[in-house]
């Protein structure tokens, strides 16, 4: 097998949520540079806009609030019926509202379970037929050390993730006879919107780094090439995992 083509992910179409910000605009950039056709899903128009005009490669974007897990099927039937059917499918909408344990709101667990849990099952499930007919398709979510590790005040978050986990290897299950492969990447530290009040916070921000074997926090290049693995033929018999991409943080 020649390298060259191996990570190929020209003319896929690409339907990622969260495209507005961080980890999701950057995936959402390196799939277009590498001649993807990519739909980046927010709700901010401003930087959705702003990411279309300026991204290299071919970008539109589409206006949702994914939240609502009633909600999402009408979505994504009315962005298939502009875009087409998802070759590949980027689940990256993700909050983390930060209360702690004792302080937990019903508004903010509900809130955290349905965007990080829900969505990315009610997401897949509404593309799922399309890919089925292609016999292909690749299914992305996104976990974090807190799938494995208690971080302070984002029980939520963590419970969200540890499913997020589970839910990784129950959609392999159920869809990778048909070719559709899913897979987490669980980022270490990487600085975005919502990790702000962590790098904020210098000294954890260096304990952060030091905890990792690398010795230094994640740029969001660092995930390029594992999205890029993950979303291409380099990964056709990898599917139900989480990937790890922090530095040897969870090594240690
Ligand atoms: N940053 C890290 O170090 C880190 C580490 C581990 C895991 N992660 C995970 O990586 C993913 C991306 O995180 P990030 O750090 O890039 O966060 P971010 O910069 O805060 O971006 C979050 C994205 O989610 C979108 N979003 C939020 N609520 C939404 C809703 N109701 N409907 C539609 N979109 C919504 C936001 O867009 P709008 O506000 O425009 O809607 C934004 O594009 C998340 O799942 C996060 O848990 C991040």
């Amino acid at each position: 097998m020649k390298n060259e083509n191996l990570f190929d992910v020209s003319k896929k179409i690409v339907f990622i949520t969260g495209a507005s910000s961080g980890i999701g605009q950057s995936a959402a950039t390196c799939l277009a540079k590498n001649g993807a056709k990519v739909v980046g899903i927010a709700r901010r128009e401003d930087k959705l806009k702003h990411w279309c005009e300026t991204c290299e490669g071919e970008t539109s974007y589409y206006l949702a609030d994914v939240s609502k897990r009633k909600n999402i099927k009408n979505i994504v039937l009315d962005i298939i019926d502009k875009e087409g059917e998802p070759d590949i499918l980027v689940n990256a909408a993700g909050i983390n509202t930060r209360e702690h344990a004792d302080d937990v709101t019903l508004e903010g667990w509900d809130k955290t379970l349905d965007l990080n849990l829900s969505t990315p099952f009610f997401m897949a499930q509404s593309v799922i037929e399309g890919m089925k007919k292609k016999n292909w398709g690749r299914i992305i979510n996104y976990a974090s050390l807190a799938s494995r590790r208690a971080l302070p005040s984002s029980i939520s978050y963590g419970a969200s993730k540890g499913g997020i986990e589970q839910l990784t290897r129950a959609m392999a299950e159920a869809w990778s006879k048909y070719g559709i492969n899913t897979n987490a990447i669980a980022p270490g530290f990487f600085p975005t919107e919502l990790t702000v009040p962590v790098f904020n916070d210098t000294e954890r921000t260096k304990r952060n780094a030091q905890q990792t074997c690398i010795g230094r926090n994640g740029k969001l290049e660092d995930l390029d090439g594992p999205l890029l693995f993950l979303c291409s033929r380099s990964s056709d018999y990898v599917t139900g995992q989480l990937l790890f991409v922090d530095g040897g943080f969870t090594a240690k």
